[in-house]
């Protein structure tokens, strides 16, 4: 199986400069970063992903990942980098794992690398709201 040129130039971008490619992690005492972590049952791997809101516009301003897993799961985390800055959650909320294999060009084998990805912003946005719950429950006493 070949990696597409997309998914070789994205990896081995990381490897050169992560930073620019926003691997790292956020102060996870921060109240304004969500957090999703999640493993590909199919082969071990796990991606993380931090996103910082900016909770009066629920725009997502800045986002971290740490992935350990393949290279398309590498260049899935470099895409929803790119896809979810400036979004907002609603607007994360819609990205599909397809998009992303498109984009990519993963082959049927490596589909669920993109889908892995899918998953990990999904729970990172319902961290978010877990929090953003909490918090209005301790402040205003509302149940949601
Ligand atoms: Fe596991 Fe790609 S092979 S995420």
């Amino acid at each position: 199986m070949a990696y597409s040129k997309q998914v070789v130039e994205r990896f081995e971008s990381v490897l050169n400069d992560p930073e620019k490619h926003a691997v790292g992690r956020f102060d996870p005492n921060d109240p304004n970063v969500a957090t999703g972590l999640t493993g590909a049952p199919a082969c071990g791997d796990v991606m993380k992903l931090d996103i910082k809101i900016n909770p009066d516009t629920d725009v997502i301003e800045d986002v971290k990942f740490k992935t350990y897993g393949c290279g398309s799961a590498i260049a899935s985390s470099t895409m929803f980098v790119e896809m979810l800055k400036g979004k907002t959650l609603a607007e994360a909320k819609l990205i599909k794992d397809k998009e992303i294999a498109e984009a990519l060009e993963l082959p049927p084998i490596k589909l669920h690398c993109s889908v892995l990805a899918e998953e990990t912003i999904q729970t990172a946005i319902k961290d978010w709201e877990e929090k953003t719950a909490h918090r209005r429950h301790n402040q205003y006493g509302i149940n949601e």
